[in-house]
């Protein structure tokens, strides 16, 4: 849908670009621009920047970039239209007049929804008649009562292929609605004739923030695999971005959430007591949920199991979760068992062992200087030195000097070395880690990054000074739309090299000429995400740099002279200084 350029200028207006990014990443100044954690890959020391002048933003490390709008689509996984609306909502801005393409997706989600209630309404209903016997027999066995059975929802899917769509098609569904909500496969595309996707599985609700079933998690009672099967994603299911049992722990945590790997861990943790348990729908953590477990609580507690994949995960976890800031503490249960398995396994006195767990547990750079404290003999002073090193790095990736003293104290007690000593190598380290990063951040601009551009801009390669000229002309524009208007006069899009520069620079043109805005921003609805990284790409180099007046006129002349259009009257129009630069040129090119 073509939305105006009032409507977008007001979008930009009234949501400030370090404002909106900021209530993602915490962000600290750097001369003229932003840096902080990249919200978009993991990382322990800051490459993701925030350029004001431009609106854009560009991570080194990833090397994703673009502007607000994009930002809000990556961030919270929307496509562009919902991201104009986020930041609509956000700002007070009313929508123009819905499209009838999206009233038709509305329409269609909300039959998902529907169908998928039905479905679960369906499940638990055959989970107490004579089909479900097995099934609640098995639940119960496993301790689950039939008062949490009600509270989640649980159900069961009858060992038949047409049960559930028979039932479905009573209720008004049609085929194509029962297969959208991916409850049922159609062959060979066929959706006269489809057959169930869940059957003899106990089923488990996925439900949403606002009390939407969304999807489903069954599990095999036998020992078939797979183990689970989960609804794929649909129209109103992102398996990435949901977070099993939040919708009731959201409100009923003491701002402490308990991160578990599975639905029976959560099931049972709740049943104790421990309703703030959560868990992710059986893949790892994402960042996007990271983000949301930050905005509903203060703390989280992961509780992974204590196998290899499990600590790994733990890692992995803590990683995504630090850069949200908030406070992380890690629990190991012994014994290679399962929260579930653990309150199990000690019966009446499964909640308070686990509560003392909890109580016990350290935060995450204590697990990260405990782990690192494996495999050292502490009596020999090699070792001593070995592990200091270790601990030294961990305490460097912390950004704030309060927690460094803190832990740098601990240290100081149990290895009987100064804290001031440990102070000074922490600073050292985090010279040397800020120097690397600076450096790799360089050699990121100069080559892997552009690999990602050559992508989209292919013929690149063949002239490479030209494309160097062109992008950061493109940027200077952007940057300095007071000028643009001599730059078009004396460059036009036909004298660039590479297709993908001149697609930009038309488009900066067209608008220009039409008097209509050439922020990023107005940039997003004509090109991809990855083009638009492209560009945030050369805002962001041009923010290293920020050129002068004389520098564009270089650019200009590169341009021109690279395109064998360098051609009478424009070199008349140019100034002296502009002609010795273009005179300089050509003789270097002789040489
Ligand atoms: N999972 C999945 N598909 C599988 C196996 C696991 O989606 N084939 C997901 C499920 O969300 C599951 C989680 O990964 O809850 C953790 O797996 P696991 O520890 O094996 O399951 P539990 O929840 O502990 O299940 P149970 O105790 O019934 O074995
Ligand atoms: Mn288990």
């Amino acid at each position: 849908m073509p939305l105006p350029d009032g409507f977008i200028e007001e979008i930009k207006v009234k949501n400030d670009t370090v404002d909106v990014i900021s209530s993602y990443v915490s962000l600290r100044r750097r001369g003229r621009n932003l840096v902080g954690l990249c919200p978009f890959h993991s990382e322990k020391t800051p490459s993701f920047n925030v350029y004001p002048l431009s609106s854009s933003f560009y991570c080194f490390g990833c090397g994703c970039g673009g502007d607000i709008i994009t930002f809000v689509e990556k961030i919270e996984n929307l496509d562009y239209l919902e991201a104009v609306k986020f930041l609509a909502q956000r700002a007070g801005v009313k929508m123009p007049e819905n499209s009838q393409r999206d009233q038709e997706n509305a329409f269609i989600k909300m039959r998902i929804l529907e169908v998928n209630r039905a479905a679960a309404r369906f499940f638990y209903e055959n989970l107490y008649s004579e089909k479900g016997r097995g099934a609640l027999d098995y639940l119960h066995r496993r301790g689950v009562s039939d008062r949490t059975i009600k509270k989640f929802g649980l159900g069961y899917s009858p060992n038949s292929r047409y049960n559930l769509i028979n039932h479905l098609r009573g209720c008004g569904f049609s085929n194509s609605e029962i297969v959208s909500a991916n409850l049922a496969y159609s062959r060979g595309g066929d959706t006269n004739s489809v057959s169930a996707r869940f059957f003899d599985r106990v089923m488990f609700p996925i439900i949403d923030l606002r009390g939407n079933v969304i999807a489903f998690g069954g599990r095999v009672m036998s020992g078939l695999k797979p183990k689970y099967l989960n609804t794929s994603d649909t129209l109103v299911f992102k398996k990435s971005l949901n977070i099993f049992a939040l919708n009731f722990a959201k409100a009923d945590n003491d701002g402490v959430l308990i991160l578990v790997e599975g639905y029976m861990d959560v099931i049972a943790l709740h049943q104790a007591g421990f309703r703030n348990a959560i868990a992710t729908l059986g893949t790892a953590l994402t960042s996007e949920q990271a983000r949301i477990i930050a905005r509903y609580a203060k703390e989280v507690v992961i509780c992974y199991d204590s196998d290899e994949a499990g600590q790994k995960a733990a890692s992995r976890a803590i990683d995504l979760l630090r850069p949200t800031g908030i406070l992380i503490k890690v629990i190991s249960v012994p014994d290679g068992k399962d929260p579930d398995e653990f309150i199990r396994s000690y019966g009446k006195d499964g909640a308070i062992r686990f509560a003392q767990l909890i109580k016990n547990s350290g935060n995450d750079i204590e697990y990260r200087l405990q782990k690192a404290a494996r495999g050292y003999n502490l009596a020999d002073s090699e070792a001593k030195i070995a592990y200091l090193k270790d601990c030294v790095k961990i305490l460097a990736s912390l950004d704030d000097l309060i927690e460094q003293e803190i832990y740098a104290g601990k240290l100081s007690e149990k290895l009987d070395i100064l804290k001031q000593t440990i102070m000074s190598q922490v600073a050292k380290e985090r010279l040397r880690t800020k120097k690397r990063v600076e450096k790799k951040q360089f050699l990121n601009i100069q080559q892997n990054l552009s690999a990602r551009n050559d992508r989209l801009n292919a013929e690149k390669s063949h002239n490479l000074r030209a494309a160097a000229a062109e992008e950061a002309i493109i940027a200077y524009i952007i940057n300095n739309p007071e000028s643009a208007g001599n730059i078009f006069y004396r460059l036009s899009y036909r004298d660039f090299c590479t297709s993908f520069n001149r697609k930009i620079y038309s488009v900066l043109e067209k608008r220009f000429k039409a008097g209509r805005p050439i922020s990023i921003t107005d940039l997003t609805l004509d090109f991809s995400c990855d083009e638009v990284s492209a560009i945030a790409a050369m805002l962001a180099k041009e923010a290293e740099r920020m050129s002068s007046r004389d520098a564009v006129s270089e650019y200009i002349n590169v341009i021109l002279f690279e395109s064998g259009k360098l051609d009478e009257d424009k070199i008349g129009a140019a100034c002296d200084e502009q002609i010795i630069g273009y005179m300089q040129l050509l003789r270097e090119h002789k040489k």
